[in-house]
């Protein structure tokens, strides 16, 4: 069959969500067939800047050769197993892994996905604790299965009927929209005092813990203000209740640091790892500390799936996290990061239509609006710069409570011209709308 003829037979037996898939339907977008580092290629040989690393997982490069390297070894050797009792690639990955993060973190449990690690977080939350009450971001995103569909806001669509109880939205500390003036420092202390205050009436003594993105990315890009985690975690502790951060964007050397909670002055008492940590392979983590562990064990907790801990699974995980610390990946992301943020600064001295940019390392948005003023959302306009910049071969995503942020996620590899070609791509889709 040729590609026209299988994209006619996807068309007639593929499910694939209005929102999965952007603004171009996938009936109408390329056919990826192979891709290399930070490029992917489609079936009629055309090249794309990956300024989306896949779905973010494939951070460290298309088809990274260290990971494929070991998933090809690991396949001959031992590709599944029962997860009832231990096997070595899961044993090496949670000893490896134990030495990235800071005391008292200390314990892991490997499952597949980003929704399934922050499901596993709740549930460790609420047993752990003894009560059920769940706060979340109100732009957050945390997953798709219904647990976490519950405390993903910023995905939230009508007609999915009713989900999991006991779970409550507060403020997201959002700069650029905030309903108070967010010039000074501090500026979010009125509304995390709203966000305690509610909480304390929605569950009176039954706030099990508070889920987080350090960096909101689907909701669109918002970085947690300064001082902003530390007060949220000091008011959750008062409260006899946990702190959970959701880094399956963040973590793992994205924003410049091994993890987001780094630069944030806070350790959480649980945190969830996905996206690139399986350097493309699905392998996420549950991460929390001994008293956590202990006391959500008590009684006999029977959890996990089919693939949980799987054998090669975790050799990407432990070949990619290699990757991560010798090859320094937080440098690079650094310094990609700062590289693309001077490209965007110029971006919008030129281009009005470029209201904020923000984010750190190799997760960073732009805020189109059609008044700077007014900060009316460019919806339609977002969209149409994300057709232009498609057909001109660069891939990023458009995300935000109004859909009108451009985010860019540029693998770990990305080399300085290609920073500069997806910028130049970027530059005139938003000059041909000026
Ligand atoms: C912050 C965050 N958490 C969790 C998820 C869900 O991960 P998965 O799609 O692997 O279930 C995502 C996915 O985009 C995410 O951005």
């Amino acid at each position: 069959m040729d590609i026209e003829a299988l994209r006619a037979a996807g068309a007639r037996h593929l499910i694939q969500g209005e929102l999965l898939s952007d603004v171009v339907p996938a009936i109408d977008g390329p056919v990826f067939v192979r891709a290399a580092g930070a490029e992917i290629f489609d079936a009629d040989g055309r090249a794309y800047l990956d300024f989306n690393s896949g779905q973010m997982c494939s951070a460290l490069g298309h088809n990274n050769p260290r990971v494929t390297e070991a998933v090809r070894k690991g396949l001959g050797v031992l590709t599944h197993a029962s997860s009832v009792y231990f096997n070595e690639p899961q044993l090496r990955l949670a000893a490896r892994l134990a030495e990235t993060f800071d005391a008292p973190l200390s314990r892991s449990l490997f499952i597949q996905s980003g929704a399934d690690s922050n499901e596993a977080a709740l549930l460790f939350a609420r047993r752990a604790t003894g009560r059920t009450g769940i706060g979340a971001l109100h732009l957050s995103f945390h997953g798709y299965t219904d647990v976490t569909r519950a405390i993903s806001f910023a995905a939230s669509t009508a007609g999915n009927g009713p989900s999991i109880p006991d779970v409550h939205a507060i403020p997201a500390p959002y700069a650029y929209r905030a309903p108070v003036d967010a010039d000074g420092e501090g500026w979010w202390r009125p509304l995390l005092a709203i966000a305690f205050d509610l909480l304390d009436r929605e569950c009176p003594g039954n706030l099990a813990a508070v889920i987080a993105e350090p960096l909101i990315s689907a909701g669109g890009v918002i970085e947690m203000p300064p001082g902003y985690l530390m007060a949220l975690k000091a008011g959750l502790e008062e409260r006899g209740a946990l702190l959970i951060l959701d880094e399956a964007q963040t973590g793992l050397g994205k924003l410049g640091t091994m993890y987001a909670y780094q630069q944030h002055g806070v350790v959480p008492d649980i945190m969830t790892l996905s996206k690139h940590f399986g350097g493309g392979l699905p392998v996420s983590a549950m991460v929390t500390t001994d008293p956590v562990a202990e006391r959500a064990l008590e009684g006999g907790l029977t959890f996990g799936h089919s693939h949980s801990s799987d054998p090669i699974a975790c050799t990407a995980g432990l070949a990619s996290l290699d990757e991560i610390i010798e090859e320094d990946v937080p440098a690079k992301a650094r310094a990609i990061g700062a590289r693309w943020r001077e490209r965007m600064e110029e971006l919008q001295q030129q281009f009005p239509m470029v209201g904020d940019v923000r984010g750190r390392g190799c997760l960073q948005g732009v805020e189109l609006v059609r008044d700077r003023a007014t900060r009316e959302p460019a919806v339609r306009e977002a969209q149409e710069i994300y057709r232009d910049c498609l057909g001109d071969g660069l891939l990023f995503s458009v995300r935000g409570q109004h859909r009108n942020v451009l985010r860019f996620v540029p693998p770990f590899c990305t080399g300085e011209e290609q920073i500069d070609r997806a910028a130049a791509i970027l530059e005139r889709a938003l000059a041909r709308r000026s």
